[in-house]
């Protein structure tokens, strides 16, 4: 029973840790890459016929720009009749924009 405690608050600090360092901030990592991951990665992948990032980094891709990038996901957001909070849109902007586009603001 002490073992399990000990294990999964092992656990947790692992998945913060992980949080911290993938974005500096706890909150906006974990929640928009899950957000992500859940809500649109399955669409990509089937146009990218297999690898679902591959469409934020290749080599004709549509968005140029920060603000290229925030009208994107509001429109792919609002495509798919979701119901993201403005607050969530804009985490999972700044994670594709850490993970893939790396634009200056
Ligand atoms: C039902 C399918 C579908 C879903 C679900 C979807 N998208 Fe898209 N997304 C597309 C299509 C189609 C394109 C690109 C169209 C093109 O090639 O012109 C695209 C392109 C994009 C791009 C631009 C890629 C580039 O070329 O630079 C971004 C960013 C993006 N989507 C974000 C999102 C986000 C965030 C979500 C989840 C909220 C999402 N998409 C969900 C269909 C989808």
């Amino acid at each position: 029973m002490r073992d399990n405690k000990i294990r999964s608050f092992f656990f947790l600090t692992v998945l913060m840790l992980n949080g911290l360092s993938a974005t500096g901030s706890i909150a906006a990592s974990g929640s928009a890459q899950t957000l992500h991951n859940t809500n649109c990665r399955s669409c990509h992948k089937s146009i990218m016929s297999g690898d679902p990032d591959a469409i934020y980094v290749r080599e004709n891709r549509r968005v140029n720009s920060y603000a290229g990038l925030q009208n994107q996901v509001n429109r792919c957001e609002a495509n798919i009749g979701i119901d993201w909070s403005q607050k969530q849109i804009n985490e999972v902007i700044e994670y594709l924009n850490q993970q893939f586009y790396k634009f200056k603001k």
